[in-house]
């Protein structure tokens, strides 16, 4: 099994960015503990972080050819882009969607997601271990499919 993690805008600057929010964990540090996770459950990662729309795209249009599914942190582009949403139910892949904080506790604006209606489901909320929760369910969703 091959999963596409894919990050969206800003969480390059995860360890520096409002770490109050997102904690101080950085993008290579969840990257190389969802890597010993793969390990564990025998499975592939491959990873892609882009601030542009077009990109995070590109890739999940990739991934429906190389990829079971796809761990996804929209980031902001979760409460806007239709554009995403759309790619993701284009490609049928199994994705889970998932957050360092919990959406549902902050602005209103981040209440809503584009993305929650073509996902498995959403992890929110426990900073690095959304990510890794995340995985274990789309490892156990595809394995049961
Ligand atoms: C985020 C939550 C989003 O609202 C925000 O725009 C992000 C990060 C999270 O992981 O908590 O950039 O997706």
């Amino acid at each position: 099994m091959k999963f596409l993690v894919l990050h969206g805008p800003n969480l390059n600057l995860l360890g520096k960015r409002e770490p109050g929010i997102y904690g101080t964990q950085t993008l290579e540090n969840i990257n190389s503990s969802l890597v010993e996770l793969s390990s564990v459950l025998g499975c592939e990662l491959s990873f892609f972080q882009s601030n542009s729309e077009g990109e995070l795209i590109d890739n999940i249009q990739a991934a429906a050819r190389e990829c079971d599914g796809i761990l996804i942190n929209p980031a902001a582009y979760t409460h806007t882009s239709i554009a995403i949403s759309d790619a993701l139910s284009a490609v049928g892949i199994p994705c889970v969607e998932v957050h360092l904080s919990n959406i549902h506790r902050r602005e209103t604006f981040r209440h809503s997601s584009m993305v929650a209606p073509v996902a498995v489901g959403q992890i929110c909320g426990f900073g690095k271990d959304s990510y890794l929760l995340g995985l274990r369910a789309l490892f156990n969703h595809v394995k049961n499919i």
